[in-house]
């Protein structure tokens, strides 16, 4: 047996019946953390932007693991309507779920791409997406609930000086994306502070999914074929990133545990508990309470 797979079996709890939802479940870590919490009997909802994707993945997990219990619900995370819809399937067809795991991201989209919103299309998939989604249930709906957020290890090496992110994208590609994951933490931070949640975060290092290549990326074909070849050379495989997240949901850590690789600055490797860096002049609440009010008024009259 590999050792990943006796990790897998020897340290994860079992999740007999017990309901998990996942934002961006049919790729990447998302995927493999599916795969896992299959294995542990989870009952699974995948919350996906494509249908067919998501029936495709669905299919390659009931090969490996058949009495899964694996449903599909419609997500856009770019679009509030469709979050809207996602949350009436959600809460009409499930009293009450276990967890919520939001990992649903991009990375690198073209310039001057919009949400259907017309927000900056990375800041508002990954961070205004997943905060919409956050604040419309956590009130009720999450009180017995673990809420598990995916950031990323960028988080820590960008600052952020004022607001005008959230509505105009006033930086490169790659940044953008370091301050949406800042943003992800900063937010996770506000829950802990200000909320009665169970609330934990994770990030995965770095790893060779479908982020770099994935259609919405705006990398060139060429450059997309050849970090396929190379990545996996340098980071480590998203079944080995995904672990985070099935230890968070499936085992009793305590509340605001934040997971990331144990490897040399985090990149790769199993696991461990990391401490959460302060950084940027701007504060968590201050965040929160802007990031609520530019949803609220929309970006033209923001
Ligand atoms: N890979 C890394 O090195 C790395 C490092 C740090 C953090 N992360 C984070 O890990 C998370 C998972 O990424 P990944 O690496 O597994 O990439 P991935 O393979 O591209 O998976 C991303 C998932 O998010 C979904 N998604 C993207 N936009 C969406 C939207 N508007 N609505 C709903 N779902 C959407 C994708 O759906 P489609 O298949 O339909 O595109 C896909 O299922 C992301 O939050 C990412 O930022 C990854």
């Amino acid at each position: 047996m590999k050792k990943i797979d006796k990790y897998i079996l020897e340290k994860i709890n079992l999740y007999t019946n017990k309901i998990v939802v996942i934002t961006g479940a049919n790729s990447g870590i998302g995927y493999e953390a599916m795969n896992v919490l299959a294995s542990k009997n989870a009952h699974i909802i995948m919350a996906c932007r494509s249908l067919d994707r998501a029936n495709k993945a669905r299919n390659k997990v009931l090969e490996t693991f058949p009495d899964s219990k694996i449903d599909i619900l419609e997500y856009d995370q770019s679009s509030f309507s469709s979050i809207e819809k996602f949350i009436k399937n959600l809460q009409n067809n499930y009293p009450h779920i276990d967890a919520l795991v939001c990992n649903a991201g991009i990375f690198h989209p073209a310039i001057g791409k919009k949400t259907i919103d017309n927000f900056p299309l990375t800041i508002g998939t990954n961070y205004l997406g997943l905060f919409y989604l956050v604040e419309k249930l956590r009130k009720d709906y999450l009180k017995h609930t673990k809420l598990i957020l995916v950031s990323s290890i960028v988080y820590k090496y960008t600052k952020i000086k004022d607001y005008q992110f959230l509505k105009e994208e006033n930086h490169k590609s790659f940044k953008q994306y370091c301050v949406s994951k800042l943003c992800i933490a900063r937010y996770f931070e506000f829950l802990k502070n200000n909320t009665d949640l169970q609330v934990f975060l994770m990030h995965p290092g770095i790893s060779n999914t479908n982020i770099f290549t994935s259609q919405t990326s705006s990398y060139k074909q060429w450059f997309k074929n050849l970090a396929n070849k190379l990545l996996p050379l340098f980071v480590h495989a998203p079944k080995k990133a995904a672990l985070g997240i099935s230890l968070l949901v499936a085992n009793d850590y305590s509340n605001h545990t934040f997971l990331g690789p144990r490897g040399l600055f985090e990149i790769s490797g199993y696991p461990k508990i990391l401490k959460l860096r302060k950084n940027g002049r701007i504060e968590s609440e201050a965040l929160y309470e802007k990031t609520k009010k530019v949803i609220q008024e929309g970006v033209y009259n923001a």
